[in-house]
């Protein structure tokens, strides 16, 4: 029986990694699942999984030091300066009409909190019409695209777990009236989950048990599915990178195109005031060797998140919210050298794990890169303030923080906000609204003459 060639050497090195648990089960196996399950092991890296298991199962977390809270640029209102907003939009303006500019979403999570059986971005949010996630955002960059005159090119990073039920949902919609050219899928890389003794994990009989290595995994995949080569084939400079649970993203924001280009940014991030101390959100730092960073709220000690300054504000009250401008020139340097690698971290998960016995949940470690970690490693950086109300309403979870009833109502507080700031009336008759993006994507693309029927559902496109 030959399985492909080369398996003769991928069995060994099971057994010389003592992994070979996997196959207990081999001689039920047919001959196309004994070479499913060797392709899967042939790709494993063991070395790693030996430093991460050693890593995650010491139980010393690397405790981070030498850090303080880092500056950021605020709005105007709150400290900062109206003109310097005005000029960034300028310098903003020009690198997007000169065709510079390209979204990235990273949706290859697997939105577990969520519960949703299906790639995240399918998700259907919108209050009024049902929208799901990727209709919102690609109608939003159609709507760009027309305001600034200029073609903007989508890419989106799934993982192999949602890839092809990512690509159907936009093709059953016919792309959500975008041109598919401009449009490039490309699935993030999965690396396997190991049980709490260190050993790989089933998910069937004849596949490992794998998860996306996290949204940091992006900088690679954009490397190695070839994306950033298409970006620099089209004259792309800088991507505009978000993820895809925000519906309330400003996906193409001159003024942080602007301050980004104007502190000469490898990587800019955007950050809002935080609700409360510990809330989970990662925390902008500068270190003491004056690079820039983010750290987990799970790694700021309380006593540090709780720290306030002599006006009573928070030491540490700036939070990230996954929206960067990464320059398509750093990612090819990280991408391209294991020099610039981002670290793991682990996270302790229930999974379901499979045996010849039957499934079971059991306890186990996932790894995964974050992409924040890039920012210490880039020249120079930029730190934008933006306010929640106006960008973050996150869908994590069914109910509670987060929720899903949470973004939607948060989505029609910004819409409300819009008509009321072009004085347009909302009769009081009205209880769920909804702005398209292809009509709206800020308060100033509303036409003031807009009238809202009185009626209870409220539509505007
Ligand atoms: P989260 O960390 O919130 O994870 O991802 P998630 O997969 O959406 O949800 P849970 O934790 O399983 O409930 C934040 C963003 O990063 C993307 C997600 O798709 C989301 O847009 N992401 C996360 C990836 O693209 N790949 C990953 O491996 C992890």
């Amino acid at each position: 029986m030959i399985v492909f060639p080369g398996y003769e050497e991928s069995i060994q090195r099971v057994y010389e990694n003592k992994q070979d648990q996997v196959f207990a089960h081999w001689q039920q196996l047919d001959d196309t699942q004994r070479k499913k399950l060797l392709t899967d092991l042939t790709a494993v890296n063991f070395e790693q999984c030996a430093a991460q298991f050693s890593e995650a199962s010491s139980n010393t977390a690397v405790e981070v030091q030498g850090f303080g809270p880092a500056d950021f640029i605020r709005r105007p209102g709150r400290g900062g300066d109206a003109a310097a907003f005005k000029q960034a939009r300028d310098t903003g303006l020009a690198h997007l009409r000169a065709g510079k500019l390209c979204a990235f979403v990273v949706a290859g999570g697997q939105g577990s909190r969520l519960g949703y059986d299906g790639p995240k971005g399918a998700f259907q949010i919108s209050p009024v019409r049902n929208k799901s996630l990727f209709q919102i955002h690609t109608e939003k960059l159609l709507k760009y695209s027309r305001k600034y005159g200029v073609e903007l090119p989508f890419f989106i990073m799934t993982s192999q777990a949602n890839h092809e039920a990512t690509v159907e949902h936009f093709k059953q919609h016919a792309w959500f009236g975008m041109n598919p050219d401009n449009i490039r899928f490309f699935p993030q890389n999965m690396i396997p989950s190991l049980d709490t003794a260190g050993k790989l994990v089933l998910d069937g009989p004849d596949s490992l048990f794998r998860n996306p290595d996290g949204h940091g995994g992006s900088l690679t995949a954009l490397q190695s599915s070839g994306a950033l080569a298409e970006m620099k084939k089209r004259g792309i400079e800088t991507i505009s990178y978000f993820q895809v649970d925000n519906p309330t993203v400003a996906i193409i924001d001159p003024e942080f195109i602007g301050f980004h280009l104007q502190g000469a940014a490898e990587v800019s991030t955007k950050v809002l005031t935080k609700a409360f101390a510990e809330e989970k959100v990662g925390n902008l730092v500068r270190f003491d060797d004056g690079r820039t960073g983010v750290v987990e709220y799970s790694d700021l000690s309380p006593e540090l998140a709780c720290s306030t300054n002599s006006d009573g504000s928070l030491r540490f009250q700036a939070g990230s919210i996954g929206i960067h401008l990464f320059q398509r020139d750093f990612v090819e340097r990280l991408g391209g050298s294991s020099q610039f690698a981002l670290p793991f971290h682990v996270a302790r998960k229930k999974i379901k794990a499979w045996t010849p016995e039957g499934t079971s949940e059991i306890d186990a470690f996932k790894f995964e890169k974050f992409v924040f970690d890039a920012l210490p490693l880039a020249s120079a950086t930029v730190s934008l303030e933006v306010l929640r109300e106006d960008e973050f309403a996150p869908v994590k979870n069914r109910d509670g923080l987060d929720s899903i009833e949470n973004s939607r109502q948060l989505m029609m507080d910004q819409h409300r906000r819009w008509l009321n700031e072009r004085g347009i009336e909302i009769p009081p008759t009205v209880r769920t609204i909804e702005i398209s993006p292809l009509l709206a994507v800020e308060a100033a693309d509303l036409p003031a003459e807009l009238r809202i029927p009185a009626e209870a559902n409220i539509y505007l496109d």
